[in-house]
């Protein structure tokens, strides 16, 4: 019978200074590791003459042939079956030239010595305690790089005389998990030292110390960043693992997916001690899901259905004193009226209530389901106009002036809300099969006082922020000239010649009681203090 077996080729040790991604980092977390391996308590690094050298106080190298076991490490057991040494580490620092003394022996490995020519192992000029590494790297090992994979390491480390902080990752508030061996922390805020590691986009990222090393969990337990911190503390006996060669990621392995586990529960458990949230709905489930029972999320929602980033529309605000069970839903798909929500506004915003008001809002959908967003909706709204004044096209819209504009707005516990309002908005319907889909905005003569020209504006396409258009002042300047000259129109033939004519007059400084413009353009000027000046056209 034919049969096979796996087996490592000697071949691979040529190749064995390609293992490694060989980064300055990954050199600075192998050999700080086997330091901390090798019970050191203190590491002295120093940079000198091109030459990085680490010192360390562990417990020396008894058999020199393990520095070079590719696979293999002379490690006890019980670190062994915690850790899962690869036996790996040293090879990323070929194929530099490395001088290694331990005790009272030396060897320098250097080239071929690093796929599998002999090398002496010497007696040393100077002994030692612990282990001293001698090597030229790309550059000294400087201390913020150094302290960064050092702070929590447990070691007092020294990078040219100056000490690296060092913290425990965890507090004592950390829940302990037998298995997979771990603690975990759940906090809202985590030190300095924490955050150089949380480089996640929102920092939504579980921090997990592998003795020492941090790696990042590209895992979160919800849906949505919420501001919180997850640190995880592997303990000594663990079944937790590093991918390798880099050790930047853990194996995906049955005790990754319990540590997922315990980290989502730990998670809703945090939320539980708080006592409020403002969790989406599916986590409350999920939360109850796991035994942690929650209250209610706080109350989210927004006064007003519409809004934009440069708060264009009329602004809604919640009356004082006035609760969120009389407020309302509106949604426009729900009621087929593309302009339910903005109308609904509008009577909100510019409405007179002689009783209670009306109040609609918004409610972000990750909060539909508790009890508290369950609000009665809008189930129609009208608009209705008096007799049509004047009508302009301002860019692809139209805007009416009418006698009065109301807004009534039916919902679905049986009241009816309903008032005049100097604006409303209407689909104007579609003419030719492929005409532009349009608005028509209703206004009666009070809109020119009391809404501003952007209030106006947000409702006839608004800022063009396509990145190719004319900046917001410009636009809205080209905006308010269009809506002028529909005012001006309204209230008399002649008011754009009278704004310009007092627009002009500003050289005399308000010091003119009365300008006649005669025929034969004869101006006469009659001051304030009682002079008066004549001037005749020029002949
Ligand atoms: N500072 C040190 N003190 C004592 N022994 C050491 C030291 N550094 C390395 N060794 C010895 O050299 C061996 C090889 O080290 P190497 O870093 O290559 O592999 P490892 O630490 O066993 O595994 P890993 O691949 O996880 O790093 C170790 O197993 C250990 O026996
Ligand atoms: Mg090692």
């Amino acid at each position: 019978m034919e049969t096979i077996r796996a087996c490592v080729c000697e071949k691979l040790l040529q190749k064995a200074d390609r293992l490694f991604t060989g980064t300055m980092n990954g050199r600075i977390i192998e050999i700080l590791q086997n330091a901390r391996r090798a019970g050191a308590t203190e590491v002295r690094i120093s940079n000198k003459d091109g030459l990085v050298s680490v010192q360390d106080n562990g417990k020396g190298i008894e058999d020199f042939q393990k520095l070079l076991d590719l696979g293999n490490s002379g490690w006890d057991e019980k670190l062994e079956a915690g850790e899962d040494p690869a036996g790996v580490g040293l090879f990323s620092l070929a194929p530099r030239k490395v001088t290694i003394t331990s005790g009272d022996r030396q060897v320098v490995i250097e080239k071929d010595g690093w796929s599998g020519e002999p090398i002496e192992v010497v007696r040393a000029n100077q002994g030692v305690n612990g282990t001293i590494l001698a090597f030229a790297d790309e550059g000294p090992w400087c201390f913020e790089t150094v302290e960064k994979h050092a702070v929590f390491s447990g070691m007092k480390v020294f990078v040219d005389g100056q000490q690296c902080e060092s913290v425990p990752f965890c507090s004592d508030n950390a829940v302990l998990y037998e298995r997979p061996g771990c603690r975990i922390e759940v906090l809202d805020n985590i030190s300095e030292h924490h955050r150089k590691w949380a480089n996640g986009w929102h920092g939504d990222r579980v921090l997990v110390n592998f003795h020492g090393q941090v790696v990042q969990l590209d895992w979160w337990p919800a849906e949505k960043y919420r501001g919180l911190n997850i640190l995880v503390d592997i303990a000594d006996k663990t079944d937790i693992r590093l991918m390798l060669p880099a050790r930047t990621r853990l194996v995906e392995n049955a005790a990754f997916e319990k540590i997922k586990a315990a980290i989502e529960f730990e998670y809703y458990k945090y939320y539980q001690w708080q006592e409020k949230h403002a969790l989406y709905y599916k986590e409350y489930l999920r939360a109850k899901e796991l035994g942690i029972e929650l209250p209610e999320a706080e109350p989210q929602f927004v006064p007003g259905l519409i809004w934009d980033e440069y708060d264009m529309p009329i602004e809604v605000t919640m009356p004082k004193g006035f609760e969120l069970k009389d407020c309302y839903l509106c949604f426009n798909d729900e009621l087929d009226d593309e302009q339910a929500e903005t109308n609904a506004h509008l009577l909100s915003a510019l409405g007179k209530f002689k009783d209670s008001p009306f109040v609609p809002v918004r409610i972000d959908n990750g909060y539909m389901g508790y009890n508290w967003s369950k609000l009665a909706k809008v189930t129609k709204v009208e608009v209705k106009t008096g007799k049509e004044r004047l009508r302009h096209g301002i860019c692809c819209e139209e805007i009416a002036c009418f006698d009065n504009v109301s807004i009534t707005v039916h919902v679905s516990d049986g009241r009816v809300f309903g008032s005049e309002v100097s604006m409303a908005v209407m689909a104007l319907p579609q003419k030719g099969k492929y005409a532009w889909h349009t608005n028509l905005v209703c206004v009666t003569e009070k809109a020119r006082c009391e809404l501003t020209a952007e209030n106006i504006w947000y409702h006839m396409g608004g800022f063009n922020d396509s990145g190719d258009g004319d900046a917001y002042d410009t636009q809205l300047y080209y905006f308010e000239k269009e809506l002028d000259d529909f005012w001006n129109e309204l209230i008399g033939p002649y008011e754009t010649l009278r704004q310009q004519l007092i627009k002009e007059l500003y050289q005399l400084h308000d010091k003119w009681q009365k300008i006649t413009l005669t025929e034969d353009r004869t101006l006469e000027i009659v001051f304030k203090d009682g002079k008066t000046e004549t001037v005749k056209p020029p002949k």
